[in-house]
């Protein structure tokens, strides 16, 4: 029996039996019961890490660029280095991967890795094109009885998004209608860097562009802080999706949170003319979520760059919340940021009597720590917040936004196909080109 599926059977047997001592044997919390991790990308975003996965045996650490993987290996000695993650990978003994390399390569590294029988946290988003988030959670979908996965989302652990969720599903706004989100960080850039010298000694730039179309090095892509640095290098089309992938995908998660929302079945954007080196700042994208067993179809957009949703009153500046969402009901709005939240009932109605408060037993339990949260689901829950299906279908429906801001019409969506279904040269703009050599689902 391979170790894995013994880590996941011991949890399950110890779940079923009582005669057990209480001492914790089996189970996530058992001593012996340790992930063996790859650490992929060992500074910046990859040190945000360091402590959850210390619990485990870190057994493999991979940088293109060697002072980083040096950076690691001084707080995991014991792991064995690489500079390319496909080697990574291949170690035998890996059975849990943490990936926080650049955005262009998450969703080969999610495939590889599932492909290996490996468990996934990876740092947002999921794919930077709707091909990308499609196939990674097809994947995902195909071991979910056997993997777990969990997309680097962690604001999603505060505990604002169970009350906004609750306040939405029981009702205080009424129906719902329509929902935004929005943020207004703005990195403007006329295009990529032009070539300035040769990458140093200790960078393999090859490596780090990866699947993407060549372009010459520029030391300006590397000049960030640490956890920082991605936004050198995230509105580059070839690199990133721009506010999408960056702040959207936290910020559209506090939306997506309350909606249980499926594929859009439309997309339309408009915002700052094309450029096909750099993703927009200014942008607006729409889309038409179909109905559930709860709520009507809604119209759910997103606002980035200096683009925003009207207010629901005069007096409410929702510029002053850089990074918000607004649920429209038939009896109010709902306004919330990260951590906190506010009802602005409807003049015509909007009187509350139609809503009825949860009971404190009621409340949706807190997730807990979210890195942990994926630990333990790899050690047999299974279960976490922010899985590739979850949080695949938004990072589709957001990457499918930037394709209707490409084509600049309103796109016809079929979300069991993944095929624009009124614009036939929208599709040519699902996927991603990459270099020869390198193979999304390897
Ligand atoms: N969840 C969050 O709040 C949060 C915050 C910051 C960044 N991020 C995400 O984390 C990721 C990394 O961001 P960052 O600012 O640390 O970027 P970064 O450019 O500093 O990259 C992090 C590390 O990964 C290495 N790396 C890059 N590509 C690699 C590859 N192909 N193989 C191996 N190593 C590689 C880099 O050399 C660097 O050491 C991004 O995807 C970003 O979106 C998430």
């Amino acid at each position: 029996m391979k170790r894995r599926q013994f880590l996941k059977s011991a949890a399950v047997a110890g779940a079923g039996t009582l005669i057990l001592p209480r001492v914790k044997l089996f189970g996530a919390e058992a001593p012996g019961n340790k992930l063996n991790i790859a650490l992929l990308g060992t500074w910046g975003r990859g040190e945000a890490h360091f402590n959850a996965i210390s619990s485990e045996n870190v057994v493999a650490l991979c940088d293109v660029n060697e002072e980083h993987l040096a950076f690691g290996a001084k707080k995991f000695p014991k792991a064995r280095t690489y500079t390319d993650w496909r080697k990574c990978l291949d170690q035998k003994d890996v059975n849990a991967v943490v990936c926080c390399t650049a955005d262009h390569t998450h969703a080969f590294v999610a495939n590889w890795a599932l492909n290996r029988g490996q468990h996934v946290y990876m740092e947002k988003p999921l794919g930077i094109s709707v091909e990308e988030s499609r196939v990674a959670r097809a994947n995902y979908l195909k071991n979910k009885s056997k993997l777990a996965t969990q997309v680097g989302t962690q604001r999603h652990a505060i505990e604002n998004f169970n009350r906004v969720r609750e306040l939405i599903k029981d009702g205080a706004i009424g129906e719902l209608r329509e929902v935004c989100a929005w943020g207004n960080r703005q990195l403007p850039r006329p295009g990529y860097l032009p070539a300035e010298g040769e990458p140093p000694k200790h960078l393999h730039y090859d490596l780090w562009i990866g699947p993407s179309p060549m372009h010459p090095y520029n030391p300006g892509y590397f000049s960030g802080k640490s956890g920082m640095n991605c936004l050198q290098w995230n509105m580059y089309w070839d690199f990133g999706s721009g506010q999408v992938g960056d702040m959207g995908a936290h910020t559209m998660d506090l939306a997506w949170n309350a909606l249980d929302a499926d594929l859009p079945t439309s997309a339309e954007a408009k915002g700052d003319p094309f450029n096909p080196e750099v993703t927009p700042v200014k942008l607006e994208m729409h889309f038409e979520i179909p109905s559930n067993d709860w709520r009507p179809a809604i119209r759910l957009s997103w606002y980035q760059g200096g683009a925003m949703p009207e207010s629901p009153a005069p007096f409410i500046d929702l510029k002053r919340i850089g990074h918000g969402a607004m649920f429209e009901g038939t009896e109010g709005t709902l306004v919330a940021d990260f951590g906190s939240r506010m009802i602005f009932p409807s003049s015509k109605g909007g009187n509350m009597t139609y809503y009825k408060r949860r009971s404190k037993e009621e409340l949706i339990p807190p997730l807990g720590d979210f890195q942990k949260q994926w630990i333990n689901a790899c050690k047999g829950s299974l279960k976490t917040s922010c899985d590739f299906d979850y949080n695949g279908r938004m990072c589709e429906m957001m990457c499918l936004g930037l394709v209707a801001y490409r084509v600049g019409k309103k796109i016809s969506y079929d979300g069991r196909t993944g095929r624009v279904t009124n614009v036939p040269e929208a599709n040519e703009f699902l996927t991603r080109k990459y270099r020869p050599g390198w193979t999304l689902n390897g």
